[in-house]
């Protein structure tokens, strides 16, 4: 299968001489097409950076960084924030637009792609509302449509449901599954929730603090389904969990899992 991401000994600090820290001190990994990868870790330890580093909104210090684009398109990457930062005067529609407008597309093409990402989150009749006559759910719904209007290779989700309450982050779990069949797209969803990794990724790695790179990289087995009551998907919860609680200490632990 081809891979889309390669990073290669990724090394990264902030912060110069006393004040430096390192983030990310030897990270390598491929994330193929049309996969989707589960990204799990403490607090701090480094998963923004990392999905910043994806896109191309920092540097490597060290290593090397390839991000292909499939479809030679000049927009490769699409993000999604915990926060759906909706500009509030703006409705539905012209949020979803606001990604668009920078590239240099034709007006209707615009359009017609805005149109084509509210229909893919099933927002088709909202375009017309403000974001404060919407639900969390449905903001943060706009919030992934303006994210793959403009038909991103990569997807990349920053915590993107941990705001929501239990049922609409389930329905949203769904629909980002339904997402990467009908759009094709390969997705980097970060987490802090083992269960939302397992159910949400075809494979799950975890970063860890000491090493600076990855503690655990797995493959989730789907094939008997991917059912929220399959036993076998809440063993592999089980065994990411206990492989994290190995690897963080204990005053890491309650913030991973709080
Ligand atoms: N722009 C920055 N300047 C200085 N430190 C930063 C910056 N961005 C992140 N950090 C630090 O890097 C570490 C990793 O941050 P982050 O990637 O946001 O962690 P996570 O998303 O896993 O919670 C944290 O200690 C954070 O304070
Ligand atoms: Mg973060």
């Amino acid at each position: 299968m081809e891979s889309v991401i390669d990073i290669r000994n990724l090394a990264l600090s902030f912060g110069e001489g006393a004040h430096k820290r390192t983030v990310l001190s030897d990270l390598s990994l491929s994330v193929n097409q049309g996969e989707i990868l589960a990204v799990v870790g403490s607090s701090g330890i480094g998963k923004s950076t990392l999905l910043r580093v994806i896109a191309g909104l920092i540097k490597a210090e060290r290593g090397d960084v390839l991000v292909r684009s499939a479809r030679q398109s000049d927009a490769p990457v699409g993000f999604v924030f915990q926060d759906p930062r909706l500009l509030p005067w703006r409705r539905v529609l012209s949020n979803v637009l606001f990604g668009l407008e920078r590239l240099d597309i034709p007006p209707t093409l615009q359009l017609q792609l805005a149109r084509r990402a509210l229909a893919l989150v099933g927002l088709a009749d909202y375009e017309d509302r403000f974001p404060h006559q919407l639900s969390g759910g449905q903001k943060q719904r706009v919030s992934l449509a303006r994210a793959l209007a403009i038909k991103p290779d990569i997807l990349l989700m920053d915590e993107p449901f941990s705001a929501l309450d239990l049922f609409t982050r389930h329905t949203l779990q769904d629909e980002v599954l339904d997402l990467r069949r009908k759009a094709d797209v390969t997705i980097v969803f970060v987490t802090h929730d083992i269960d939302e990794a397992v159910y949400i990724g075809d494979r799950v790695i975890a970063l860890t603090g000491e090493a600076g790179g990855i503690a655990l990289d797995r493959v989730i087995d789907k094939n008997k389904g991917n059912d929220r009551d399959n036993p076998d998907l809440a063993q592999q919860v089980a065994l990411i969990a206990a492989a994290l609680n190995h690897e963080v200490s204990s005053d890491q632990r309650s913030i991973l899992n709080p």
